[in-house]
Formats: structure tokens, sequence, C-alpha cells
């Protein structure tokens, strides 16, 4: 449907709230009177868009089973931020592929037991965060798809379809190196396509944070990523989705926030790890404290790296 004219319609105290007591019960997304502006404007536009005359009316569609669950989607893009590109938070992923992974694979060894390290990309917006974990695995000499499992997940069905297509702008590349860029991406028609063999190493799925039925039909987790996600929810939510990482990872497991995120607050079931390259959150394996052999584990781990990979 053409828009128009701007609906020239105001929300109501009572058609604020009720929109975002729905968004946040069903999205986790906070939304406060700071971004009352932007909420009314948005939503203004769906409520046109949709020709339901009214913020209530809108509200009553967003509730229906049917309908509704395809226009809360739609609504959920034009209100989340997708910001993301390549190589973000770089220290970070190298802690995951030069010491993170090696270490897990070494005490999976240890234990006697194989199968590739899981990791799981939380709100992966367009996929640049998993894409980028593959490309860093292969720098450092891992084969992404033998070695790995990736799974990359997002609330909104626009991001996840960029994701598959695998097609970029010049603005996901502010942080690769020309050396990485022609490596892993092939450009054509001023497009830049990501590599067939980096998009066979990622699965994307479509996934509410929020929805633990779904996520509990994901297996465990060695590694999950949740970078520049739960900065817009509020604590509730952040506490409940912190929860759900802590299910889902394996013993051992990591958990790496972004870097202006933290759990002070949200919970204590995490342990803070001092690796070489970053600061990351880890799940205790049982009866495990700071002096336990999995801190030379590590050690280990990252020493052989340094060794196999010889002089930089
Ligand atoms: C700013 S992007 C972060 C992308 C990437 N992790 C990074 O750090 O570059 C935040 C993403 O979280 C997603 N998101 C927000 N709420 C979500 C929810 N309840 N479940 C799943 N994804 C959600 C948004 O759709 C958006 O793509």
């Amino acid at each position: 449907m053409a828009l128009g004219k701007p609906l020239d319609i105001t929300m109501t105290d009572m058609e604020f709230r009720m929109i975002c007591e729905l968004l946040k019960s069903r999205c986790g997304l906070h939304f406060d009177e700071d971004s009352r502006f932007l909420v009314e404007k948005r939503v203004a536009r769906r409520v046109q868009e949709n020709d339901v005359g009214s913020f209530g009316s809108y509200h009553f569609l967003l509730r229906d089973r049917g309908r509704g669950e395809e226009e809360l989607a739609t609504l959920i893009d034009t209100l989340t931020t997708n910001e993301t590109y390549f190589f973000r938070e770089l220290g970070q992923l190298t802690a995951l592929v030069e010491e993170i992974i090696p270490e897990v694979i070494l005490r999976r060894r240890a234990l006697g037991s194989s199968g590739p390290v899981t990791i799981w990309s939380a709100g992966c917006s367009s996929g640049e965060e998993p894409y980028s974990i593959a490309a860093l695995a292969m720098e450092a000499g891992l084969n992404p798809a033998k070695d790995l499992r990736i799974y990359a997940s997002d609330i909104s069905r626009t991001v996840l379809t960029r994701s598959r297509r695998g097609i970029y702008r010049e603005s996901s590349f502010r942080e690769t190196t020309p050396a990485l860029r022609s490596k892993y991406f092939i450009e054509k028609d001023g497009q830049h396509k990501v590599s067939d063999e980096l998009r066979r190493c990622v699965d994307f799925i479509h996934l509410n944070l929020m929805d633990r039925d779904k996520i509990a039909l994901l297996g465990t987790m060695d590694v999950v990523l949740c970078r520049n996600v739960i900065i817009y929810f509020d604590m509730e939510t952040k506490k409940r989705v912190i929860e759900t990482f802590h299910e889902k990872l394996k013993p051992g497991g990591y958990l790496l926030l972004g870097h202006s995120e933290s759990l002070i607050n949200i919970s204590s079931a995490f342990e803070l790890q001092h690796l070489k390259n970053d600061l990351v959150y880890r799940r205790p394996a049982p009866g495990e404290s700071l002096s336990d052999p999995w801190h030379e584990l590590a050690s280990a781990a990252v020493a052989q790296v340094e060794d196999d990979r010889g002089p930089r």
C-alpha cells in the first residue's frame, strides 16, 4: 500500500504502555519515555500500512494469533538496531579462535570425546559476526566445516534473509583488511559476496531469544556469543536470557558479550576469565575452582597454538 500523507494520530499514554508491554513480553525489547517519539513514529507507519486506523486497533492486530505474528516481526524490524560489521571487536574474536576453541578441543581430547566445537551467534543480525568467526578460524588453521558447528540466529527475518544471501555493502568492511577481503569475498558489479566456502560453515535460524521452547530444540553449546543485543533489554529480560544461555552452555562453556555489556547485577553463575586477548565469561564445570586443571589446559592450548604457528 502506498503510504501517502503521514497519519495524523497521537499515541495516548495507555496505547504507548500497551504496545511497549507487548514488545517487552514477546521479544524482550525495552522502550521507555525517551524512545516514545521513535516508537510512535514507527508504529504510526505500521498503522497506516495495515490501514487499521488507530493504535488501539493495531495493538489488537498484533495480538491476533494468525496475522499478529507476522506483523510483530515486521514491527520489530522497524524498531531494532541491526548495526554490525565484519571482525567487530576483533580482540574477542581472536580470543575465540586462538584460545577458546583450542582449549575446548584439548579438553575434549583429555576426556576422550570428539565432535565439532559448537558455537552460537545469538542476535547475529545480517551475518557479519558468524562469517567473521568462520574466516578467522580458517586463518588459524582450523577447518570450520569439520572442527566447528556455527549456528547463527536473529529475531528479524529481514536480516536473516540478508545473512543467507551473503551480499554486503561497503560499510560492513570498515574493519576488514584488504587481505581478508580478497580472500573471503568475491566482488562483482560493485557488490561483495561472501565466498561459498564461508557460507557453508554457518547455519542460520530464525529465533526469538524469549522463545525458550524453540531454544530447547537447539543442542548444548561450547560457546555462545551474544554481543550488542542485551543492551536493548530491560533487567528482567537480561536475567532471563542469560539464564537461558547458562542452561544451553555445556559445563566449562564460554559466554561472549559485547564490550559495553557485562553480567554485573544480572548473574553470578559465570566466572570471568582473563584470556590473553580478552576477558570472557565461562560457565564453571561442576566442582571446578581457579586452581583446577582447566587453567593448565588453557595455557597448554595457547602455548600449542603459538608453537604450531611459529614466530610472527
Ligand atoms: C546490534 S545487532 C548485533 C549484531 C552482532 N551481534 C554484533 O555485535 O555486531 C542486535 C541484533 O539483535 C537482534 N535481536 C533483538 N532482540 C532479539 C530477540 N529477542 N531475539 C533475537 N534477536 C534479537 C536484532 O534483530 C539485531 O539484529
